[in-house]
């Protein structure tokens, strides 16, 4: 029953969850359900492209009304169609960007596009009910390390970027040389917990004194050659000493950059948004350093961090201006913020 209010359906099949959502007034949780394929890739180490299309393709529609029983609205009733095109995997975006067309064709209801990043930073106004732009965001994902100044609904400017591998990617690359298996990110998070954060020191890489850019290849590599080298040595490696130091030299970067961030550009407030925002290790140290510096600190709850539909469905609701029978909505793989 949709009470007179506006209800939006999201959907999101940008890498390897089918998901959807539906929210009402933009902001109210009404179903949130996530049909994740980790277990179709974990044997092949990584997410296989093809795989993941074939497999949003088996699930989408059950995936749809599951949300629509759990949100206990019919398709009559939605009033927005919001899907994530971009950026993600071709085929995986394709699905859903075909199936939220149909649904639109069939019902009439119009559809809008929604960037996935945006869809991220959406996710808090879900956790926040009065968290509103402006604000610094810290965009933390298996594909982006953004920092970027978000000045309105849907809209932001990149402040820095990483120039290589996204933190998650790092995560997971040095998650799987120390055979712990995708995906790495919470397998880390999980051994870190028990290792000592100063047993190695890898080196912080800052790049430029004037840049917000990050860089996370060289940190994969000096861990790969510090794994081989104790190989070599024959000691055993210390799996939760490594994820631990690795972690405390990844995100000591990119808290002092956000922090210094905000700070030039006059903002009280700091989103985190994104997979790796699910960190234990960030959430805490962030917080700390949110407190210290009198800024005020904003991280979704953990399942809202991750891919999902309801962050698309939220993100959608504050673009419903474009919103109409877009019927040539395409599916964009490399969409920037
Ligand atoms: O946002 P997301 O679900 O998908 C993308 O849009 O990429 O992020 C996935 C990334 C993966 O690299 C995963 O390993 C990482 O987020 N991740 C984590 C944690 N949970 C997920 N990284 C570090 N610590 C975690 N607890
Ligand atoms: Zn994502």
């Amino acid at each position: 029953m949709k009470d007179g209010k506006h209800i939006t359906l999201g959907i999101e099949t940008s890498c390897d969850e089918s998901a959807v959502g539906i929210v009402a007034d933009g902001r109210e949780e009404l179903a949130n359900i996530v049909f994740s394929q980790i277990e179709d890739h974990t044997k092949f180490g990584g997410v296989v492209p093809e795989l993941a299309s074939r497999k949003h393709l088996e699930n989408i529609n059950d995936v749809v009304y599951e949300a629509l029983n759990k949100a206990e609205v019919t398709l009559d009733e939605i009033d927005l169609i919001g899907v994530a095109n971009g950026p993600g995997l071709v085929g995986a975006l394709l699905v859903g960007v075909a199936t939220a067309k149909a649904i639109s064709f069939a019902k009439q209801i119009p559809i809008v596009g929604v960037n996935h990043m945006h869809g991220h930073i959406a996710a808090n106004y879900l956790c926040y009910k009065k968290l509103q732009p402006p604000f610094m965001a810290l965009v933390v994902s298996g594909g982006h390390t953004n920092i970027v100044f978000v000045d309105e609904y849907n809209k932001a400017k990149t402040i820095g970027e990483t120039r290589d591998d996204a933190i998650g990617e790092a995560f997971d690359k040095v998650a799987r040389v120390m055979g712990l298996g995708y995906p790495g990110g919470p397998k880390m998070d999980k051994e870190a917990k028990r290792g000592n954060k100063d047993a190695i020191h890898f080196k912080r890489v800052y790049l430029e004194n004037d840049t917000y850019d990050f860089s996370f290849s060289g940190i994969k590599t000096q861990v790969i050659n510090y794994i081989n080298n104790e190989k070599q040595k024959g000691h055993k490696i210390n799996v939760p000493d490594v994820a631990a130091s690795f972690t405390e030299a990844t995100i000591e970067v990119i808290i002092n950059k956000t922090i210094k961030a905000a700070k030039e550009y006059n903002q009280k407030k700091i989103v985190l948004a994104g997979g790796v925002a699910q960190n234990s290790r960030l959430r805490e140290w962030i917080l700390e350093e949110g407190k210290k510096n009198n800024l005020d600190i904003y991280i979704p709850k953990g399942e809202l961090c991750g891919d999902n539909g309801l962050m698309i469905a939220c993100s959608a609701y504050y673009s419903k201006s474009s919103a109409g029978k877009n019927y040539d909505l395409d599916a964009i793989p490399g969409l920037l913020f």
